[in-house]
């Protein structure tokens, strides 16, 4: 059975204080025997502090990015180990505002996974199409290209450390979710591929996270479908209150 997880996608909001009033409240309503796992991916500039203050917490802490080489001259660029070094777990790889924004191609995601995977990070690895591909007919294939690409060279063994997100870019920040049905059947595809490119017991046991405007009136339907193991939230990840109810979503953990 896999344990669902729920991760915070802050992007670039919150201050240092702010990050740590959340955390420090989390911290006590997120009960060490909660069925749910919890994740934050906070910016670079506050990872330090809030991973100290999850420590004793079931909260882990993840970056948003990394850079593929190990040091050296890339300024503005930070490597995995220097997020492990600020206390983190996890890191973000090939978040559609990357893709978009920074260019981010599918070679570079199989850079950083690789680089991660090298220090022990656990990886939320974010697949999805846009619109005008979903338009075309094309998500299938664009998920397909994504994630193998992405994936090549990862063993089996090291595919335990990765989480899969499947986020359509036409969901995020948008307040259009895709249906249940629609990211079920993104979410069944993307575990058919696990298990054609790895094995049956990978694919049974990878989690693969919907991400794209999930929030308190909609997370129930979402994790009630057979394959959807979690969520990547952005906006309604922000506020206590909000995030709260998502990882208590359906009764959770009450
Ligand atoms: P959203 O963002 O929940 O604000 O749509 C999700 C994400 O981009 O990870």
């Amino acid at each position: 059975m896999r344990k669902k997880l729920i991760a915070a996608n802050w992007k670039m909001n919150k201050t240092i204080d702010e990050g740590l009033v959340f955390v420090n409240g989390l911290k006590e309503k997120y009960p060490k025997t909660h069925p749910v796992d919890v994740v934050i991916c906070a910016p670079a500039t506050m990872l330090f502090p809030i991973a100290e203050k999850a420590i004793g917490s079931r909260i882990d802490i993840g970056a948003q990015n990394l850079f593929w080489e190990p040091e050296g001259a890339y300024t503005g660029e930070i490597s995995a180990r220097m997020i492990v070094d600020a206390g983190c777990s996890y890191v973000i790889i090939g978040h559609s505002e990357r893709r978009q924004y920074f260019h981010e191609t599918n070679e570079h995601t199989r850079k950083k996974i690789a680089t991660a995977l090298n220090e022990r990070l656990n990886v939320i690895f974010c697949i999805g199409e846009t619109l005008e591909d979903r338009n075309a007919g094309r998500t299938m294939d664009l998920l397909r290209s994504q994630l193998t690409e992405g994936l090549a060279g990862v063993s089996d063994q090291q595919l335990r450390s990765i989480i899969i997100a499947y986020e359509p870019v036409w969901a995020i920040g948008t307040g259009v979710t895709a249906t249940p049905e629609q990211a079920q059947e993104a979410h069944a595809f993307i575990r058919g591929l696990v298990r054609s490119g790895y094995s049956e017991k990978s694919a049974e046991t990878i989690r693969i996270l919907y991400g794209g405007s999930v929030k308190p009136d909609n997370i129930d339907e979402l994790m009630a479908c057979p394959d959807i193991d979690g969520a990547l939230v952005g906006g309604a990840s922000l506020k206590l209150d909000s995030f709260l109810k998502l990882i208590n979503y359906g009764g959770m953990g009450l």
